[in-house]
């Protein structure tokens, strides 16, 4: 591992797609830094995978995304690591749903401060560097911003608010720094339960026929990253399902 190899930071990347993610760019040379809130030992678990394969090429580090000055110090921690910053993944999110009639302000603080305000003040607090490095941003965004997913104003309103401020950022840090969103259809079941009766049902509103995979999510991501003219675009990664229009042949 020489001085000189990139290095990325992926939010919320303890497991699931963050993970995913991780292992995809650290296998490309990247060191990684696994942001975490909650899943300490994940993260850890992950990390010291990876420093085996090549040693002190992974590094974590805990923050609440929701508060700003925890996303301020989680950039210049970062930063601290290894000296610079090539990529950064905003990927950290809370998913849950907020039917109208029940939504709380702490709903809004954790929906909005995860998905959207804590993507904002990192980057912010990160551009110097990744203008430095000529690097990029990639945001996670969501298929459903287009296409509401019932109950779920309150999420959908911070992802349609990442997905404004790739375009934004994308133009605003240009030529420096790109800025890109990948937007996913189902790829894992979120964490709470489902029944099998909603999941065929989702799963038949696939044009593809099945759940998309991490893996897709991370190959994307490294398409976006090594794509030097594309700036301000969100990538839908869905198997077509935000195409979906329910009519049969
Ligand atoms: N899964 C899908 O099929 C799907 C579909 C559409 C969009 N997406 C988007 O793709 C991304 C990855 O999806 P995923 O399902 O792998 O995500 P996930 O498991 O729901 O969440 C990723 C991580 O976000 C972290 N997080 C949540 N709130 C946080 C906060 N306030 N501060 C810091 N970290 C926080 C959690 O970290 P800790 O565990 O460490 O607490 C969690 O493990 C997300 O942005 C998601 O919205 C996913």
């Amino acid at each position: 591992m020489t001085n000189s190899s990139p290095v990325a930071l992926i939010t919320g990347a303890a497991k699931r797609i963050g993970a995913a993610m991780v292992r995809q760019l650290h296998g490309e040379g990247y060191r990684v830094i696994i942001h975490y809130e909650h899943s300490k030992n994940d993260a850890l678990a992950l990390a010291e995978t990876l420093n085996i394969q090549r040693t002190n090429s992974a590094a974590c580090i805990q923050a609440n995304l929701c508060d700003p000055q925890e996303a301020r110090n989680l950039g210049e921690r970062a930063l601290c690591l290894w000296g610079r910053l090539d990529v950064l993944v905003n990927n950290a999110s809370s998913f849950y749903p907020t039917p109208v009639g029940d939504i709380s302000e702490d709903d809004w603080t954790s929906l909005v401060g995860s998905n959207v305000k804590g993507p904002l003040f990192l980057s912010q607090a990160l551009t110097p560097a990744l203008t430095q490095s000529q690097g990029c941003i990639i945001n996670m965004v969501d298929m459903h911003i287009d296409r509401p997913l019932l109950k779920h104003s309150v999420y959908l309103l911070a992802k349609s608010g990442l997905a404004s401020l790739t375009q934004s950022l994308a133009v605003e840090l240009a030529p420096h720094v790109r800025v890109n969103g990948i937007a996913p259809g189902a790829i894992l079941w979120p964490e709470r339960s489902m029944d099998n009766q909603e999941k065929d049902k989702l799963v038949s509103s696939i044009p593809l026929g099945k759940l998309g995979n991490p893996n897709d999510i991370a190959t994307t991501l490294s398409f976006l990253i090594s794509a030097p003219y594309i700036t301000g675009q969100i990538i839908y990664v869905d198997g077509g399902r935000s195409l979906y229009t329910g009519a049969s042949a």
